[in-house]
């Protein structure tokens, strides 16, 4: 099993074959994502909502990240595992930053990191790189951002906006970063970025003129009870399917 490199990701930009990625924070889920010869799955820090129940993104822990991180390392087969940096593990100094990436690596056994933020956090990336741990950007809408973006909305609609994301995506790859994620801009905006860079963009809502995309595990298999986001690529629908096997399950025991 030849597993997949950071180099890989970078090429199928090169080769202009657009490339799945999606999210996992199990076992089972990443061994199923290996099946699917997915070459990057990323523990996401949506695994606050989808794994731990919070509202946002923002209560995630480092020790419950590296929970998931090292259950979806055991099942990932070849696929490359980037570990999300959760809320304030980086933001808050270069040191913070390069420590706890480390952790996600050295004790999760990921095979690089993503962080939120662009022109700012530039230097947080940088850092981190020149320590030897590729980084994966992520810019448009940062959902660490939700209080000061006032909620999720689509991001960089204005000149102005626009500007700042494309200025954010330069400096994501300015850093050294292996890629970046594009969150909810317009397609326009997206096939604009991706012209500019030379590394991959990974677009979710952000049109198909992204390099590649990037979807949450939960949202392609359908497994919420409630209406998955709009940009949501749902190819199941697992919470129905779950939930009447569960019944059948349950009357059949009940039958006994
Ligand atoms: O945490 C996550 O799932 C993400 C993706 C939506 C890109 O950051």
């Amino acid at each position: 099993m030849k597993k997949i490199t950071i180099q890989d990701i970078i090429d199928f930009k090169k080769s202009k074959k657009s490339f799945a990625t999606i999210t996992a924070y199990d076992y089972s889920s990443a061994q199923i994502v290996g099946a699917a010869n997915i070459p990057l799955v990323l523990v996401g820090d949506s695994a606050s909502m989808v794994v731990y129940g919070y509202d946002t993104t923002l209560p995630v822990s480092m020790e419950e990240m590296l929970f998931v991180v090292k259950a979806v390392v055991r099942g990932a087969g070849a696929a490359l595992v980037v570990a999300d940096m959760p809320f304030l593990s980086y933001q808050t100094s270069l040191k913070d930053a390069v420590k706890n990436a480390g952790r996600m690596i050295k004790e999760g056994g990921a095979g690089a990191v993503k962080l939120e933020g662009g022109v700012k956090l530039e230097k947080h990336i940088k850092h981190i790189v020149d320590f030897g741990i590729p980084v994966m950007g992520h810019v448009g809408l940062t959902p660490q951002s939700f209080h000061q973006m006032s909620g999720y909305k689509m991001q960089g609609k204005t000149t102005v906006g626009a500007k700042k994301i494309i200025d954010d995506a330069k400096a994501v790859e300015r850093a050294g970063a292996f890629s970046v994620v594009l969150e909810c801009v317009p397609d326009t905006l997206a096939k604009q970025i991706s012209g500019l860079l030379t590394i991959p963009t990974v677009g979710i809502g952000a049109g198909k003129d992204c390099d590649g995309q990037i979807q949450v595990f939960h949202d392609v298999m359908g497994l919420s009870s409630s209406p998955p986001p709009k940009h949501a690529m749902q190819y199941n629908n697992g919470y129905q399917n779950m939930l009447l096997a569960l019944k059948k399950y349950k009357a059949d025991v009940e039958k006994i």
